[in-house]
């Protein structure tokens, strides 16, 4: 899931992406966000798509930054939310060598040139499912990238997909037949062997994309050594329906789930 795939999809994003907030019936990310919140506090959305965490964020903090890899989403989220006026975007690679030291920063009205050394660190952030690569070097730096926007002993709300539960998921397809799992192809020659390569490193296809899953332990190894106090890792759980189109009356728990990871930075 690169640059030119998040550009494409924008237009179809409401129907085509997963949306956690909307899922998260236990409402235990916003939760999470509230613990931290307040009118002088700012955060930053990292990887803020179309904008959906907007209206949690901006009636709760003083300064909400919103930052993407995608132009074409951020000028959906920025034409969505006119009513809030403390919002500001700018595009971001989270994966690039060294983030720009030149900048533009949009606010209501006007594109700012900005340099980056004179934008202070964020009080929190959030980052819900948009570390997502396959690749291992750019998720390295998205991590890296992602410390260094934050003060120290500031918040942060990150959610990621979960390997075990995506595991889970294939083995009750299999082991039950769910959605006539029995006939799926396996893969042979290039793709099999790429596919092999990927599992093992957590990366395995959502809609036909190679998507970066975690584990519990590797998310709490990441957190700590990119330079975060993991306070808790949490299951972010959502219904079977999410993940099988006939999921069977009796398939109740445990139900397939995200992680979220509340931490504070060092
Ligand atoms: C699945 S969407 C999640 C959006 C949003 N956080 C939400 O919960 O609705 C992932 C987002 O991460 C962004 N993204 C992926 N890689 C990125 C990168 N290297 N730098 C910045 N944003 C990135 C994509 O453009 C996309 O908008």
């Amino acid at each position: 899931m690169e640059k030119g795939y998040w550009e494409k999809i924008a237009p179809s994003y409401e129907t085509e992406i997963f949306d956690v907030l909307k899922n998260d019936t236990s409402g235990k990310i916003v939760k999470a966000i509230l613990s931290f919140a307040g009118p002088k506090k700012s955060v930053i959305d990292i990887g803020c798509a179309v904008g959906k965490w907007m209206p949690v964020l901006a009636p709760v903090f003083g300064k909400v930054h919103a930052i993407d890899i995608s132009n074409n989403n951020l000028k959906i989220a920025a034409k969505k939310y006119p009513q809030y006026t403390n919002i500001t975007y700018e595009r971001v690679d989270m994966s690039a060598s060294r983030l720009l030291p030149h900048t533009r920063i949009a606010t209501k009205n006007n594109l700012v040139p900005v340099n980056r050394s004179k934008i202070k660190n964020y009080d929190s952030a959030i980052c819900i499912n948009a570390i997502l690569t396959s690749s291992l070097k750019k998720r390295n730096l998205f991590f890296k990238h992602m410390a260094s926007f934050i003060k120290k002993g500031g918040d942060l709300v990150l959610v990621v997909p979960s390997l075990e539960s995506k595991l889970f998921s294939h083995i009750i397809a299999n082991k039950f037949n769910v959605d006539n799992a029995k006939k799926d192809k396996a893969p042979n020659g290039k793709r099999a062997i790429s596919q092999i390569r990927f599992i093992k490193d957590g990366v395995t296809d959502i809609d036909d994309v190679p998507t970066k899953h975690f584990l519990k332990e590797e998310l709490d190894l990441l957190l700590s050594l990119a330079g975060f106090t993991v306070e808790k890792i949490e299951k972010i759980n959502y219904k079977w329906s999410t993940e099988f189109h006939k999921p069977p009356n009796w398939l109740k728990n445990p139900e397939p789930w995200d992680w979220m990871v509340k931490a504070t930075k060092k």
